[in-house]
């Protein structure tokens, strides 16, 4: 039965280079009675206008030729080409196995060559080309699941945050914008990746424990009585216990249960002090207290960027940690940080004198 490259039955296509044409068609014929769709080629520059034309799936080189040498070709093939390479030569003491290997080829043939051990290592890298294949679409299928599951991830992040919203219109848009500092302190802070990615989606939904808290209460104008205001500080307890059976790849749960926490000790739920917050928390809070400041708020107009700032230096290494502080304050004043969506700042930050 003839050999197949691929399941459309598409009988293998391999070009056999040898400057010796009557070695070159020997060859050629042997590895067609295998059932291989086979070209000849008489040099490297041939092979190589032939590989532009026609896809191979193994290329057969001579080593020693006039024009361009098999070590060469096979390093043009290799770079720019799915092809693989199987190198044939006379000289088998001037190349070792690991040499002819670390160029790119897939294997090596002392010659005289026998046309039934020739055919069964080009059987071999099919093969292998085969698994090759089959492992790429298998990760390539993994790599779109993985997608899939991300964006279903985001899509429920985003719905949780709108039902926040929805019960509290005063504050749309406040966790989509202390997400978005936050994300910018940590890339400035040079945090890989994927933490950055996390700190964002608790971000987006770091109040989501408001759901538990009366809408009168949430939409109230006037001061808060310390019922009302115990009532309010309980959301970030009612937000970790709503998530905290999720196993999300991050600890969100965590983060959004510190986010009110304080350096000094001096925040809630636990009154947790310095290391003991985890650095997305801390990171949290600053960019939470920034927005808060400069946004409006029901019961009062936005303070404005000054203001904002001016309660980070103050709490500069007391009440939030002096490193996102510092990147917080580069941001805003030295970088033109503005958040992205519905935002009218009171006034303009301005780069201190
Ligand atoms: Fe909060």
């Amino acid at each position: 039965m003839a050999p197949t490259a691929d399941k459309d039955a598409r009988p293998p296509a391999v070009l056999v280079v040898d400057d010796e044409k009557e070695i070159g068609q020997i060859l050629r014929d042997a590895l067609q009675r295998e059932g291989f769709d086979c070209d000849n080629a008489a040099g490297g520059f041939e092979a190589l206008s032939r590989l532009a034309k026609k896809s191979y799936d193994v290329v057969v080189t001579d080593i020693k030729m006039p024009d361009m040498d098999g070590i060469s070709l096979c390093r043009k093939i290799r770079s720019s080409y799915e092809t693989d390479v199987m190198v044939l030569t006379g000289f088998g003491l001037d190349f070792t196995y690991e040499q002819i290997i670390s160029i790119g080829a897939a294997d090596f043939l002392v010659k005289p060559v026998s046309n039934s051990e020739l055919a069964a290592r080009v059987k071999r890298i099919l093969n292998e080309r085969r698994s090759r294949s089959e492992r790429l679409q298998a990760l390539s299928e993994l790599k779109e699941q993985v997608e899939k599951f991300r964006r279903a991830m985001e899509g429920i992040v985003q719905a949780m945050s709108v039902a926040v919203e929805m019960r509290d219109p005063y504050t749309a848009g406040h966790q989509e914008r202390v997400a978005e500092l936050a994300g910018a302190i940590a890339v400035a802070q040079g945090l890989d990746q994927e933490t950055v990615y996390g700190l964002e989606m608790a971000g987006r939904i770091h109040d989501l424990g408001k759901i538990t808290v009366p809408a009168e209460i949430l939409a109230k104008p006037g001061r808060l009585s310390n019922l009302e205001y115990e009532l309010i500080k309980n959301h970030v307890r009612a937000g970790y216990d709503i998530l905290k059976k999720i196993e999300f790849p991050w600890p969100i749960a965590r983060i959004i249960l510190q986010h009110h926490e304080r350096l000094d000790g001096s925040g809630y739920p636990a009154g947790l002090a310095g290391e003991a917050i985890l650095p997305q928390a801390r990171i949290l809070a600053v960019a939470d207290v920034f927005e808060t400041i400069a946004s409006h708020r029901p019961y009062r107009p936005s303070l404005g960027v000054h203001k904002a700032l001016a309660e980070l230096e103050a709490g500069r290494g007391v009440r939030y940690d002096p490193d996102v502080v510092g990147v917080c304050l580069e941001l805003v004043r030295d970088k033109g940080f503005v958040f992205s969506r519905n935002w009218v700042p009171a006034d303009k930050p301005v780069p201190p004198p």
